[in-house]
């Protein structure tokens, strides 16, 4: 067992603190990792606010990069010294998803068993699985995934989380591919890495929507090749008219991506997708949000696919190094997402600028 310094939310609403916690050493099949960097996402905000569940306290933080201090036994693909991205969807091998060959749907997924404590021995949630923003942390050796040790860590380090869920809600749960017409609605983290995503498919048009003039500059230095203000534009009918202006008889987008989480946006992607197109919602709604009123012979008739994306239906062994080999290429700007790099103590600052909405990712760098 080692102590080390953490970000803590201690009970609901209250701001985080730094706490001294106990990391214990790993078990079978567990690791402890030395964090390098951990970037500031929704879900942490959300922990802290008691919206996902009331397990406090919570150890926050999970779109991290390190490197693996110590594997306990059974652990056989990871050694201390690997570069490491971590994920939370470290896949069992034995539910039904993966029996079938298709463990990005993994039900069972694998975190450490041990728990990571306060001093008095108080037992601590970690978020997602993974806990963070601590100097160190304790894993399942499944949630490590082996990356280009010569990468950036605090841009790497986010495909833990938000920008895989953004390229992989265009790239795997849409299928975009080279030919196709997309159209983004929601220009945040998720919304742009899902623009970056299109754009390293080959989509065009990519489109990209939002309420705020500043994320759709985002969006074009991402790749966006249309930008609609639907403060002031009605973005279904500016996606139709852009998709048909590139390709005659096109009724819409073939991919809409809904990276908002909100009915209101999710039926403008209904209607602004082409026939036998894709909606794919990848925002995350809050339990109180009801499917808007379509009728129904709407979603009969036009054909297609309504998809939501968990994680960018991501497999982070596949998904992560092939990815961090394209921003070593220099095709896939992760640098970009990293508005901030700062320190363990500025969590609860970097909470506040997401409401300001100038920020894509701080990064704290441990
Ligand atoms: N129409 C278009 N865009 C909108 C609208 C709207 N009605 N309302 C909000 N937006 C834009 C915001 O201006 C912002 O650019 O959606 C974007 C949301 O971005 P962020 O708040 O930065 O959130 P992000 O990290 O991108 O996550 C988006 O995905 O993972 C989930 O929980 C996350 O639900 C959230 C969503
Ligand atoms: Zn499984
Ligand atoms: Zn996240």
């Amino acid at each position: 067992m080692q102590q080390v310094r953490a970000v803590i939310a201690r009970s609901k609403g209250a701001p985080v603190e730094i706490a001294t916690i106990n990391v214990p050493d790993p078990g079978p099949g567990e690791a402890v990792v030395k964090v390098l960097t951990c970037g500031v996402c929704h879900t942490d905000l959300h922990y802290r606010e008691g919206g996902i569940n009331d397990d406090f306290p919570f150890l926050l933080g999970h779109e991290a990069s390190g490197i693996v201090e110590s594997v306990g036994t059974e652990v056989s693909d990871l050694a201390p010294g690997d570069f490491v991205v971590l994920n939370w969807r470290a896949v069992c091998g034995d539910c039904r998803a993966c029996r079938r060959g298709e463990p990005q749907y993994c039900f069972s997924t694998h975190n450490a068993k041990q728990k990571m404590t306060l001093e008095d021995g108080t037992e601590l949630s970690p978020a997602l699985g993974i806990g963070a923003f601590a100097e160190k942390t304790l894993v399942a050796a499944g949630q490590c995934t082996k990356v280009d040790p010569e990468a950036r860590p605090a841009a790497v380090g986010l495909l833990g989380c938000g920008v895989m869920a953004g390229i992989g809600a265009a790239i795997n749960t849409g299928a975009v591919t080279r030919g196709k017409s997309v159209a983004v609605i929601g220009c945040g983290g998720v919304g742009v890495a899902a623009i970056a995503g299109s754009a390293l498919a080959g989509a065009s048009p990519i489109i990209a929507v939002d309420i705020d003039a500043k994320k759709l500059e985002t969006a074009r230095a991402l790749g966006a090749t249309h930008l609609v203000d639907s403060s002031v534009t009605d973005p279904i009918e500016e996606i139709k008219r852009i998709c048909a202006e590139t390709y005659g008889g096109a009724e819409g987008a073939d991919v809409v991506i809904e990276a908002v989480g909100r009915p209101e946006t999710w039926k403008q992607a209904f209607y602004a997708r082409d026939l036998a197109g894709t909606v794919v919602l990848v925002g995350v709604p809050t339990p109180d949000m009801k499917i808007p009123e379509i009728p129904l012979i709407d979603v009969f008739g036009r054909g297609g696919a309504l998809k939501s994306s968990w994680y960018g239906d991501c497999l982070p062994s596949r998904d992560f190094p092939m990815l961090v080999d394209l921003y070593r290429q220099g095709r896939l700007d992760l640098d970009a997402f990293v508005t901030e790099e700062i320190g363990i103590r500025d969590v609860e600052a970097a909470f506040e600028r997401m409401h300001h909405g100038d920020v894509l990712r701080s990064v704290v760098i441990l």
